[in-house]
């Protein structure tokens, strides 16, 4: 969760580590802190809050030195106060570390650590019991080289070594997440990285190197990025760094060109990324299928998948998982592939697929679909899936992230960054690629060349349509200012636009704070029509498909009760529709099966003008992080 930031050069670190947090301020936090040393001093500033009330405490007070580590917390244990913000120390203060995750065995290492002797905890989190247990290592290393037995100091591990050796021999009992980095105050010009389960990039530089957990914190810097692993320690210099694991080996790397570059994470004239970031679905709709359609065979070309075409002729079932937007694809994704291939297609909540017992057939192929590829819940299900033996293949954004590189193959979403925590364009790119495998999956079976140029056509042809969507963006506007006293929302849908109804209410809830909640439109006679009420309005997306006319029933039936009704449509039903809606939003018609990709663009402009209507905080709402690296 959060971020690290950490640099060691020949800059000053303060701008650089301030400035990399602001970066990953994105990711959702509650607290902020830099340590820098200087000399023999290391200077600490945090504070519970932005990380703008860490920019004054360091413009009050500025902390010198070319070498420091800086974090982001997202509270897990212990409250987001000044206190339990991090850089912790260890029992001396000589040696600060941050740390994302969650160490979850911390009451049985305190518990140790205090019969040893050291009660001298400063907080309450589960992160300062790792920085007391490497310190103590490191102290009794150092204490054992002085009273060493004929061994002359040339034959010894150096401080840093040592420093390295106290990191892997403290992991090694650590059982949890981690995402680490530290300094130590009696070795000049050093950090220590290491990780397990939350992420963690070096990135290299000319004379200076970088730690961050997400490379759009240092891509103003360098572009030369190595991703590390799981079970990664990493020694960094200025000029040098050393991979090693935790059980001591020599580790493998790769030094990556990151895809994109300081402009691409600029807000530019947008006063939010996630407005700028539902601007950008034309063009990352259309990234999303960039060479992957064609013409000549009628399919799409998958080459990421890593499947021969026996090996996706013999697919008998498919289980997509994911959390949150990312199940909402999936729950679009159900209908496409059962529709376009006759698959027997499954949607598996990351968090209960892990740890239930789902049937599954040996010719089950499963997908984990995930924008940032950290999430814990979904990297879990995948290596769940894996450990299984089933082939399990990654649909993500982020080049890199853990899910890309521990799945048998995948496709990339190639959607640019996505800063707004509120995802948007990452759903639409998801479900062009469900389109796209649902196609290829169909054309190795019954659907005719005539039928994958339809499909073909329809999504070559979005880009051009969700431009004609974004018109709508003042509309959306005034409907928000209209609404913007109502107690909640409620969303309805059918077909393919059930998962829109459902994600709709997810976008209202994230950033407006509102009461929402999304139904398949025949569902509302079967309770949920108890609550309609004029203060509470019934948003239905009912476009012009073969279930316009189930769907006029239903907002018939609200309207009885009075309560009002926003409809999203298309085509000519829009006349049907006059005099019955209250608001009449129409998009493009299109063919059922691509109609979400549009439907639900006038839905997160809903989202993002009430909020704004509101007075809230869009791209950071309250309690959420962008990445959910924790369970
Ligand atoms: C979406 O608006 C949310 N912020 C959240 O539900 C998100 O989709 C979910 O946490 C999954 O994230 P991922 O795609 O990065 O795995
Ligand atoms: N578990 C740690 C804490 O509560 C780290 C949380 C984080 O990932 O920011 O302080």
């Amino acid at each position: 969760m959060c971020g690290i930031v950490g640099y060691v050069g020949r800059s000053e670190a303060a701008p650089i580590l301030l400035d990399g947090l602001r970066r990953l301020g994105y990711r959702g936090y509650d607290s902020a802190g830099v340590a820098i040393v200087n000399g023999n001093k290391v200077e600490t500033r945090k504070c519970a809050g932005r990380i703008a009330e860490l920019g004054k405490l360091m413009a009050e007070r500025p902390p010198t030195g070319t070498y420091g580590i800086s974090h982001t917390r997202w509270a897990t244990h212990g409250k987001p106060t000044d206190q339990n913000a991090h850089p912790h120390f260890d029992a001396t203060g000589r040696l600060a570390l941050v740390h994302n995750g969650v160490i979850e065995n911390y009451q049985a290492l305190k518990d140790q650590l205090i019969r040893d002797g050291d009660t001298n905890f400063a907080s309450e989190t589960d992160t300062e019991v790792l920085a007391h247990l490497i310190g103590k290592l490191y102290d009794q290393s150092i204490a054992a080289d002085t009273s060493s037995n004929g061994k002359t100091k040339a034959e010894l591990p150096n401080k840093k070594g040592r420093l390295v050796e106290a990191v892997r021999t403290a992991l090694r009992q650590v059982i949890g997440t981690y995402g680490i980095a530290l300094v130590h105050r009696d070795i000049p010009d050093f950090i220590v990285g290491a990780r397990r389960g939350s992420p963690l990039v070096l990135g290299v530089g000319k004379d200076e190197n970088f730690l961050a957990s997400d490379v759009s914190a240092i891509v103003a810097y360098t572009r030369d990025a190595v991703y590390l692993n799981d079970f990664d320690v990493v020694a960094v210099e200025r000029d040098k760094f050393e991979i090693s694991s935790v059980a001591g080996e020599g580790g493998n790397y790769q030094v990556s060109k990151v895809e994109f570059t300081d402009a691409d994470i600029k807000k530019g004239d947008y006063p939010h990324y996630m407005l700028k970031e539902i601007f950008e679905q034309p063009g990352s709709v259309r990234d999303a299928m960039r060479g992957r359609l064609s013409q000549e065979e009628c399919t799409a070309k998958l080459g990421g998948l890593n499947m021969t075409p026996a090996q996706l002729r013999d697919v008998g079932r498919v289980v997509l998982t994911g959390c949150g937007t990312a199940l909402h694809a999936a729950m679009i994704g159900e209908y496409l592939i059962e529709q376009l291939a006759q698959i027997p297609t499954e949607v598996e909540y990351a968090s209960e697929f892990r740890h239930r017992n789902t049937p599954m057939t040996r010719d089950t192929l499963v997908f984990a679909i995930s924008q940032s590829g950290e999430t814990a819940d979904t990297l879990g299900a995948l290596r769940e899936s894996r450990r299984k033996g089933y082939r399990t293949l990654g649909i993500c954004n982020n080049v890199a992230s853990t899910i890309a590189r521990e799945s048998d193959g995948g496709v990339y979403m190639h959607a640019g960054p996505e800063i707004g925590v509120a995802a948007t364009k990452s759903f639409t790119s998801q479900v062009a690629i469900l389109t796209a495998i649902g196609l290829l999956l169909g054309r190795m079976r019954h659907l005719s060349t005539s039928e994958g140029t339809r499909i073909i056509e329809a999504l070559e042809a979005l880009p051009e349509q969700i431009e004609e969507v974004l018109k709508l963006s003042d509309q959306m506007k005034a409907i928000a200012k209209k609404y913007a006293s109502v107690s909640g929302l409620l969303f309805f849908g059918r077909q393919f636009n059930f998962p829109i109804a459902v994600e709709a209410a997810l976008k209202l809830k994230e950033i407006t704070y509102l009461f929402a909640e999304g139904h398949p439109s025949a569902e509302l006679k079967h309770g949920i029509i108890a609550l309609i009420r004029p203060d509470l309005p019934s948003v239905f997306i009912a476009p012009d498909d073969a279930v316009f006319s189930k769907n006029m029933n239903n907002i018939e039936q609200v309207r009885a009760r009075k309560g009002p009704v926003i409809a999203i449509t298309s085509g000519n039903c829009a006349k049907q529709l006059k005099g019955i809606a209250d608001d009449i939003v129409t998009v493009p018609k299109v063919p059922d099966f691509v109609s979400p990709i549009l439907t639900v663009i006038p839905l997160q402009l809903l989202a993002y003008h009430l909020a704004v209507e509101l007075g809230r905080d869009v791209d950071k709402p309250r309690n959420l992080a962008k990445s959910v690296t924790v369970e």
